[in-house]
């Protein structure tokens, strides 16, 4: 199961981003420093690619060998904050007094070169640094900056809550603790961002990540009968409804116990939505371009239960006591006001406008079905570490390449894989 090093060429000249807004690369391999080299995936006979090496090299050989990315989820080094090996290539470890500025260039300016499809998402996990003196650096905003400039749109940001603690005060879920004198404990959380080269053009399949609704107010049209909701994927562990309700971007994630000797091993649950919603399943050839299947979604209505399909606007939010004060029982107004309560609960999304009437989006099919399939989309980790994004994108049927700098995580990213396809074949009935 060994993965060859590759370590032969210098790494490329540091690129800073400034403010450059040229975006991303897109396949264009007639500049010459793309041209030598080449590296080819070979998906012959298994849906992964695993290499040992520098990120930015191996990008540079996978640019001038034409491959093409359809999604990227990754979760780089973070700054300062330990060190993997003792390669001086290593992302993390800049210094001086402009440290953090060179870590957030190394960073935009791999990112800028990874060659993706024009639907390509772009998926990064970066904690934040304290200063000697207890503040936060603010990393994760000034790299989110830094993107900007340098030409990409943040489509989502995401928080990755790993504890929540509920006014009751009881917390649910665990993060690390830290001794943190006159402040919070700053390991509640982390941001999960999702960058597109295009907002328009970036492929989304949100019905993959939907959540599903509340069985008492998710009735077929007229009818008392609950509609079903399917899952996206009995291989994810996030529990989906394909017809449900539209994912928000906090999502409560536990810490992950897979780490297998890698210290910053990130959950498999937390990359399962990033891939199921942004990578393509399907590619097909369609007139000598290659083309993302597109899910087809009708809105459809339903009704909370019978006969109540209809909204009209304020409804709820404006919603009055039936009756004046003064005329019923002091136990009859507090059930008034706790029906009024209720009502102007619902008022944010049933009052939107006159006449709204709720909807669904019920998926009808995909796009392009009759076209010859080229394969899946193709989800890329340049800090790929111990796999968990090979993992899950090979587990949800997609193909995967992943770079570590270092030889064990490389081996231990290429193992994962392997068990990820034995298990999609098992599943999928397949030898
Ligand atoms: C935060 S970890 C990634 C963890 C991964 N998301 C997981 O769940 O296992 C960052 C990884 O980046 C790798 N790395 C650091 N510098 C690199 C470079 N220049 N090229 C490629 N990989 C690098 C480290 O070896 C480490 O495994």
């Amino acid at each position: 199961m060994e993965v060859n090093c590759i370590s032969e060429g210098a790494s490329e000249p540091f690129i800073p981003g400034g403010h450059i807004a040229s975006g991303w690369t897109t396949g264009d391999t007639g500049d010459a420093e793309y041209i030598q080299d080449p590296l080819i995936p070979d998906f012959s006979s298994k849906p992964y690619e695993i290499y040992c090496g520098d990120a930015r090299e191996t990008i540079r050989r996978l640019k001038a060998g034409g491959t093409q990315f359809d999604c990227v989820v990754t979760s780089p080094p973070y700054f300062n904050q330990r060190m993997y090996g003792d390669d001086p290539r290593e992302i993390g470890r800049e210094s001086g007094n402009g440290g953090v500025d060179s870590f957030i260039s190394n960073l935009v300016s791999i990112f800028r070169k990874i060659p993706v499809r024009p639907w390509a998402s772009l998926w990064v996990n970066l904690g934040d640094k304290r200063s000697a003196n207890g503040a936060l650096m603010g990393v994760p905003s000034l790299f989110v900056v830094a993107m900007q400039d340098a030409g990409f749109f943040l489509k989502d940001d995401v928080v990755w809550a790993k504890e929540v603690v509920p006014v009751g005060g009881r917390s649910i879920g665990h993060c690390q603790v830290e001794p943190a004198p006159g402040r919070l404990n700053g390991n509640g959380w982390e941001p999960f961002f999702r960058f597109v080269a295009d907002p328009k053009r970036a492929w989304s399949d949100t019905s993959a990540v939907r959540i599903p609704r509340d069985d008492d107010h998710f009735f077929h049209q007229g009818t008392g009968t609950p509609i079903e909701q399917h899952r996206y994927s009995t291989a994810m562990e996030c529990v989906t409804s394909l017809e449900g309700r539209n994912l928000s971007n906090v999502w409560f994630v536990g810490n992950s116990r897979e780490g297998n000797g890698h210290f910053a091993a990130y959950p498999k649950e937390l990359v399962e939505r990033p891939i199921a919603m942004t990578c393509p399943e399907y590619l097909v050839e369609d007139g000598g371009e290659i083309k993302p299947r597109v899910r087809i979604v009708e809105p459809t209505e339903y009704s909370e239960g019978p006969g109540r399909g209809k909204r009209a606007m304020g409804q709820y939010s404006l919603a009055e006591p039936k009756v004046g004060d003064g005329q019923l029982t002091p136990e009859e107004q507090k059930q008034e006001e706790k029906r009024i309560e209720n009502l102007r609960e619902k008022s944010g999304r049933m009052d939107f406008a006159r006449g709204y009437t709720p909807r669904y989006p019920k998926p009808k099919g995909w796009t392009l079905m009759d076209n010859p399939v080229v394969g899946p989309g193709i989800v890329f980790d340049p800090f790929g570490g111990n796999g968990t994004t090979g993992h899950v994108a090979v587990l949800l049927g997609r193909r995967f390449v992943g770079i570590d700098l270092y030889q064990d995580n490389a081996e231990r990213m290429k193992g994962r894989c392997e068990r990820a396809y034995a298990s999609l074949r098992t599943e999928r009935g397949v030898n």
